[in-house]
């Protein structure tokens, strides 16, 4: 094969390989995802880790699978349990992208994860990344799996300046791997360019004096691996801001809304909020009256006990969270619910409703 990744060509690959992939057999960390390789568990590892650390991910990873062990149990599972398992994860779509997935692999497949590229790149959730790791990891078959990590320590490795910020520079990173892969072991290949990525060649002060493979790094060679990778700035986020209230009953009870079946936090449950285009200083009127045009709910606000600021990957919602009651309006539905706080367990919040329950229970403290 000829080498059509720039610099591929300065690198001893078997020694690579083999520096790379014994170090990780030696260093890696114990993971609860690494114990075997059931395609079922390595894929919601990797759907859980695409935008979330190691250290969070853990203790969701094991109660996810001790509430669903398997293929089945989770395509059978009800959404609001499933979603109340991934509650603070963030990133919602993921899970219910995961649920749809692993039905259609019941479905279509009998319940056994397929192992060629087209299959498994065609289920919904399943990006080139995670097609990659789940072919690697489970079925140890040599194919790519390229997230922001990896990037980042083959740019290095091969000094590759194209900014990784780009969508079309995955392609190029993918190709320096399907020549750098070890045919051999490609899991722990893999694994090993993920774990250094966290371990060792780390974002801003990268520890190259303990690096397996610095022998083989272009960029440390030249002296330029914290100039590397380039990665150019995202569009600027939106700030939102929204009211929120926290709107109790004669006998404490709150009230809960449920957002849509589509778009962010589809079908999660939150405290009611309105989005307000004209902040003005004094809001109580112009709240209860949007609330009154949006949900035809009657009511009366007591006191803005605190700020939020939620930050998503395109949009900051600034929240005031205010306390108040409910004068009229209110029926109970699908979308709506009065509950008591032990009752809001059985419901799945974002964490800014967490957060806002929080400061409802210190303000009633006070
Ligand atoms: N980041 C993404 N996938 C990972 C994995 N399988 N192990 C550790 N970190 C990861």
């Amino acid at each position: 094969m000829v080498n059509v990744v720039k610099n591929i060509e300065k690198l001893n690959i078997d020694k690579f390989q083999m520096d790379l992939i014994s170090w990780f057999k030696a260093e890696q960390r114990c993971l609860p995802w690494r114990k075997d390789q059931d395609p079922y568990k390595v894929w919601v590892s990797e759907i859980m880790l695409q935008q979330t650390r190691v250290d969070t991910v853990i203790p969701f990873f094991n109660r996810f699978i001790e509430w669903f062990p398997t293929i089945e149990d989770l395509a059978e599972a009800n959404e609001d349990k499933v979603l109340k398992a991934w509650e603070g994860l963030g990133y919602y779509s993921r899970v219910r992208n995961l649920q749809s997935a692993v039905r259609e692999v019941k479905e279509k497949y009998n319940g056994v994860v397929p192992n060629t590229p087209k299959e498994i790149a065609e289920l919904k959730g399943v990006g080139p990344y995670t097609a990659g790791a789940i072919l690697s990891i489970a079925y140890g078959i040599p194919e790519p799996a390229v997230d922001g990590n990896v990037m980042r320590v083959l740019s290095r490795i091969l000094s590759i300046w194209d900014d990784i910020a780009r969508q079309s520079s995955r392609k190029v990173f993918e190709q320096a791997v399907r020549e750098l892969i070890s045919h051999d072991e490609p899991s722990e290949f893999n694994q090993a360019l993920m774990e250094l990525g966290a371990l060792i060649c780390t974002p801003t002060s990268p520890s190259c004096l303990l690096c397996p493979v610095r022998d083989h790094c272009q960029a440390f060679y030249e002296g330029v691996q914290t100039e590397l990778p380039i990665k150019s700035k995202k569009n600027k986020v939106r700030n939102v801001q929204l009211a929120a209230v926290i709107l109790t009953d004669k006998d404490g009870k709150m009230l809960i809304h449920k957002r849509p079946a589509n778009g962010l936090l589809a079908n999660l449950w939150e405290f009611p909020n309105i989005e307000i285009h004209h902040p003005i200083e004094n809001d109580r009127e112009q709240v209860c009256n949007q609330f009154k045009q949006t949900y035809g709910l009657i009511i009366d606000l007591e006191k803005i006990i605190g700020q939020i600021e939620h930050v998503f990957s395109h949009l900051v919602w600034n929240i005031n969270i205010h306390s108040g009651i409910i004068c009229s309006g209110f029926k109970e539905s699908d979308e709506w619910k009065l509950v008591s706080v032990e009752e809001m367990n059985e419901y799945a919040f974002p964490v800014s409703s967490q957060k806002m329950l929080k400061l409802f229970n210190e303000y009633q403290k006070e």
